[in-house]
This record gives C-alpha cells, structure tokens and sequence, in this order.
C-alpha cells in the first residue's frame, strides 16, 4: 500500500526526467544522472506518505450522526470538519462522495445536494432526490432557499483551516436515507468514501463506528445524542494532488546582491504543450482570458520556474536587538484568486515575532514540539485576496523579529527558511549551495560545518547531474 504510493509518483517523476533529457541531448550518462536526479528528488521531497511533519495529525473528519429512524430508513446529519492547521478548502469548495452497500437511495437532502439524480424509474409514487449507488455531493451556495438550509451549511464548500478559523472549518447538511436498515443493527454503513476538496489529494478511511455524538439545546439546558454515529477520516497528500510542487521559493539579503531566484522547473518545464503567457502579452487584452476554467486548470505566465505561486523572502534589516524580514507572495497564475491564503513558514526564530506589519500571524504552536513555526495571512478587507497575475498580482509583509542571541546569525543561510508552504503545500526551495552568503564566514562550530558540508555536497550533486 504504502509502496504504491511511493512507486507510483517516482515513475511520473522519471519519465519527466527523461523528457528533459531528451531535450538537452543526452550524453552517455544520462542513464546515471536520471538515476541519481531521482534520488536527489527523492531526498528533497521525501513525498511517501501523507505525514507531515508540521501538521501530522491534520484531516478532514466526515462524522453522519444518526438522529432518527424513518419506516425505511434514517435521518442523518452529515458534518465535515477540516482539522488541518494551515490547509483550507477553497472554491469550487468540497465534493464528497460514497459508494451504498445495499439499495439505499436519497429520498431528500438539506443543505447539500446530489450532483445527479440517476435512474428513479422504478419509484412510482415518490421520487428520491437519488437513486445513484455512488452519489455525488456538494454544498449549497450562499443564499440558498430557506427551506433546503440546514445548520452550518450553503457556503459553497468552502472550509477555513482550523488555525486559521475554527469556527468557519465545520460544514454539515442532512440527508434522509431510505431501503437502508431501520435499526443500529441492521443499518450498513456506506463506503469507499471520496474528498475533493477541490482538486484530488485527499484519501478517505473506511467509517468507523464512534460513540455516538452529543448536541446541547441553543440554551444549553437540553442534551440530546445521536441514535448511532459513525466517523470517516480523510488525509491529505500533496503528491497525490499533483506531481510538481505548487510554489516556489526565492531569497534576497542586504548583505549580498545575489538575488537567489526560483529553482528552474521547480513546478515543471516550459514546453510547447503547457503553453504559458509572456507578461507584457497582447492576448492579456483579450476579453475573458482571466475567467476560470471548470477544470481550475491554470493560464501561467512564463517564467523559468513554471510555478503559479512565488514566495520572496528579504533579510532586510539588521538592528542591535532585532532583525527585519520582507516577504512578498507573487501570483503568476492568470486565471486565479486566491481568497484566504494562508503562508506557513518554519524558522528557529520564529518563536520570537515581535510584530508582523501587514499580514495577520499566529504561531502554530498546538503540539509541544512545533515551536518554530507560524502562520501568515492576509487581514480582512486590505490582502486576504490574493488577485490574478498582474501589477494586483501580490501581497507583502514586513516581519520584525527579535533576536535569538545565541543562535542568530546571517551566516550560512541561518536568516533563511527551513520549510514554506502556500495554501497547505510545500514550496520549493532554492538549492542550498545558491542561497546569498556573507563573505568571510569562516565555519564557527561543528554544526554549521555540518550543515556546510553537506550543502556542498548536495551542490556537488546537483553539479554532477545538470
Ligand atoms: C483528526 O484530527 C483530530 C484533530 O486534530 C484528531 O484528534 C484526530 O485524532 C485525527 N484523526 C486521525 C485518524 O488522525
Ligand atoms: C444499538 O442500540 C442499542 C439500544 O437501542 C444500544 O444498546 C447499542 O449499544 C447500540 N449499538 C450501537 C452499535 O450503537
Ligand atoms: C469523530 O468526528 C468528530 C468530528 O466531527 C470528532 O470530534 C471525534 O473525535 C471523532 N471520533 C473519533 C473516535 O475519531
Ligand atoms: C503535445 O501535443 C501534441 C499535439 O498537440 C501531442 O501529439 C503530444 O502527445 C503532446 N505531448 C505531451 C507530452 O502531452
Ligand atoms: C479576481 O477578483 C477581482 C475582483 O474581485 C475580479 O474582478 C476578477 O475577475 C477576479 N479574477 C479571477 C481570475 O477570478
Ligand atoms: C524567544 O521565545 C522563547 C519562547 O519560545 C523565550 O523563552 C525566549 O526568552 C525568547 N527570546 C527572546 C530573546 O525574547
Ligand atoms: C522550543 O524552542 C527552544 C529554542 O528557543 C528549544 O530550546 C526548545 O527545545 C523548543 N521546545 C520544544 C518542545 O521543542
Ligand atoms: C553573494 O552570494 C553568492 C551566492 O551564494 C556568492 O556567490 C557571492 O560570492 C556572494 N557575494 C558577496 C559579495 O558576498
């Protein structure tokens, strides 16, 4: 199972491999040098499982909460609740699909919808709202009739992340179920449960049955408990979501001129078929090339590293007690806003932000040994959108962060982040050998040696392979 996982986005990364090859002419060792690119891939992203380290108990929860029995069926109140730190569900919002284990069928819904209704032709005096054995569902839209909401429900399918916004992170509808059992004994739990949330990259686990669920009365003078409850847990993978990374990262400093851009090709090539757009472009002109396709496939603008996102990281300043950091986020996508951002950054001084000048910042610090990341989003009404490739395409920050004075340093790319992730998914950084040095530093313990040392080698790695 697990090898799968692994087997499968390496064979998608070698073949992609060895069309560059095949653009560059290959030399005799090409052979190796795929090989060992693979292998240098693979220690970059280390992309097996699902595990991440910075959120490692993160999921979507889909909970059905039984809350009464019907002559054929049941009544249930389905709640999606994303339990992911930094990652929300933007629009198109979530689709959530099952497969039925026996003949149910969706005499109504509330809140939701089925996508199609499939073939009712055998009921005759009622028609179910679906009869398909995988039905389909996606929430309402906002302003949806009265009469088919239901609580915490009709927001597109929109979830907030749980740091972000617990409150906005639950979304919940009700459905009634009928040919299903009538009783927590003869009831069969659906499976094979699906998440898109909107593209692919969740995986669902098989329902569970809990201990049922309890609900307070809006007064809270009245408990009442769900018939029979049942849990799914759905966990995300940012390789099954898609085989490059979606951002990258570049660096700046104030001590060195270099300006460490992107990785070239981090989020893929440029090639005839992926076709991208110049920036000063006369089809920008053209009415309706920003609208969003069905699909959400992208319209870039050509840069050399592909991706739709970058995320700039200046060490700008340099006080007695403090040092001063700029980032600015650039959207290269032309068919894409992005609303509720959220920019997760790891780096050992994070733990003392002092002030953080134009975006919002909370430290994520919900399990003990994460002490050294934060997330970064946009305030309400100035930069929480993120607008379309363009001169609006960006947003930007100053963080000022006071001085770990044991271990601060601007050496050996210590001012530089560990790990960046855009939306939930991890950016690629710069190779370590790229990042701007200060001159003159020699190496000043053991560790730093180490962390050279195996820059260097990395570097000669990278050397051996391009
Ligand atoms: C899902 O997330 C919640 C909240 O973090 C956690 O309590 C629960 O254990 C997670 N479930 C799984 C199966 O990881
Ligand atoms: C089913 O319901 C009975 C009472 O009606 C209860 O004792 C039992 O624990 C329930 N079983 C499950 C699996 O919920
Ligand atoms: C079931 O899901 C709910 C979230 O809706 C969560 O609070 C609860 O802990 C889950 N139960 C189990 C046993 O995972
Ligand atoms: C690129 O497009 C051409 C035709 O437009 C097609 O024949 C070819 O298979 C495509 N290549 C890839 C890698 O998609
Ligand atoms: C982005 O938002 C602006 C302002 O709301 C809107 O005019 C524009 O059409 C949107 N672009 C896309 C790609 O959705
Ligand atoms: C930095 O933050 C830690 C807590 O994470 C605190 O113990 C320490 O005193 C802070 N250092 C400075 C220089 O403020
Ligand atoms: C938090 O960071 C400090 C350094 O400021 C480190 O010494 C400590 O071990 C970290 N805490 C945990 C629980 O990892
Ligand atoms: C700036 O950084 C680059 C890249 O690491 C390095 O090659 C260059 O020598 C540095 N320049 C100065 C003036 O330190």
């Amino acid at each position: 199972m697990a090898f799968d996982t692994l087997a499968k986005p390496a064979q998608e990364v070698s073949s992609k491999a060895k069309d560059c090859c095949q653009q560059r002419q290959c030399h005799p060792f090409a052979g190796l040098k795929f090989t060992l690119w693979v292998i240098l891939l693979f220690v970059i992203f280390s992309p097996a499982v699902a595990y991440d380290p910075l959120d490692p108990f993160g999921n979507i929860t889909i909970r059905w909460d039984i809350m009464s029995w019907t002559t054929d069926g049941y009544v249930a109140a389905v709640t999606l609740s994303n339990f992911q730190l930094f990652r929300h569900v933007m629009t198109p919002g979530w689709t959530v699909g099952w497969t039925w284990t026996k003949k149910e069928v969706i005499w109504s819904m509330a809140g939701a919808q089925a996508t199609e209704q499939g073939d009712c032709s055998k009921f005759k005096l009622a028609v179910p709202h679906c009869c398909k054995k995988t039905p389909t569902v996606v929430d309402m839209l906002p302003g949806a009739p009265y009469n088919q909401q239901f609580s915490n429900c009709c927001k597109g399918g929109v979830l907030a992340s749980w740091g972000q916004d617990p409150s906005s992170s639950v979304s919940a509808f009700q459905v009634t179920v009928g040919l299903s059992g009538t009783s927590n004994k003869t009831v069969k739990l659906p499976h094979s449960f699906t998440l898109l949330g909107p593209g692919p990259g969740y995986t669902c686990g098989p329902a569970k049955i809990v201990p049922s669920s309890f609900f307070l009365s809006a007064d809270s003078r009245r408990k009442t408990q769900a018939l029979m409850t049942w849990n799914v847990t759905c966990t995300y993978s940012q390789f099954l979501a898609s085989k490059n990374p979606a951002c990258c990262v570049s660096f700046s400093s104030f001590y060195n001129d270099t300006v460490t851009p992107c990785p070239s090709c981090a989020c893929g090539c440029q090639n005839k078929n992926d076709s991208c757009i110049v920036s000063n472009s006369e089809m920008l002109k053209m009415p309706g090339i920003n609208t969003p396709r069905k699909d959400n496939a992208p319209l870039l603008q050509c840069t050399h590293h592909m991706c739709p996102i970058r995320v700039h990281w200046h060490v700008k300043t340099n006080y007695k007690g403090y040092w001063r950091v700029k980032i600015a986020i650039t959207n290269f996508n032309y068919r894409r806003n992005y609303t509720q951002w959220t920019l997760v950054v790891q780096h050992p001084n994070l733990n003392n932000v002092t002030r953080v000048f134009s975006f919002d910042y909370k430290p994520m610090d919900p399990y003990q040994s994460i002490n050294d990341t934060g997330m970064f989003y946009g305030m309400k009404f100035y930069n929480e959108l993120l607008m379309e490739a363009g001169p609006q395409g960006n947003v930007q920050s100053e963080v000022l962060l006071k001085k770990n004075k044991e271990t601060f340093s601007l050496k050996q790319g210590w001012a530089f982040p560990r790990k960046v992730y855009f939306n939930g998914d991890e950016c690629m950084l710069p190779p370590p050998d790229a990042y701007p040095i200060l001159k003159n530093s020699a190496p000043a313990n053991p560790i730093a040696f180490l962390t050279l040392t195996a820059s260097v080698t990395v570097g000669l790695m990278i050397l051996l392979i391009c």
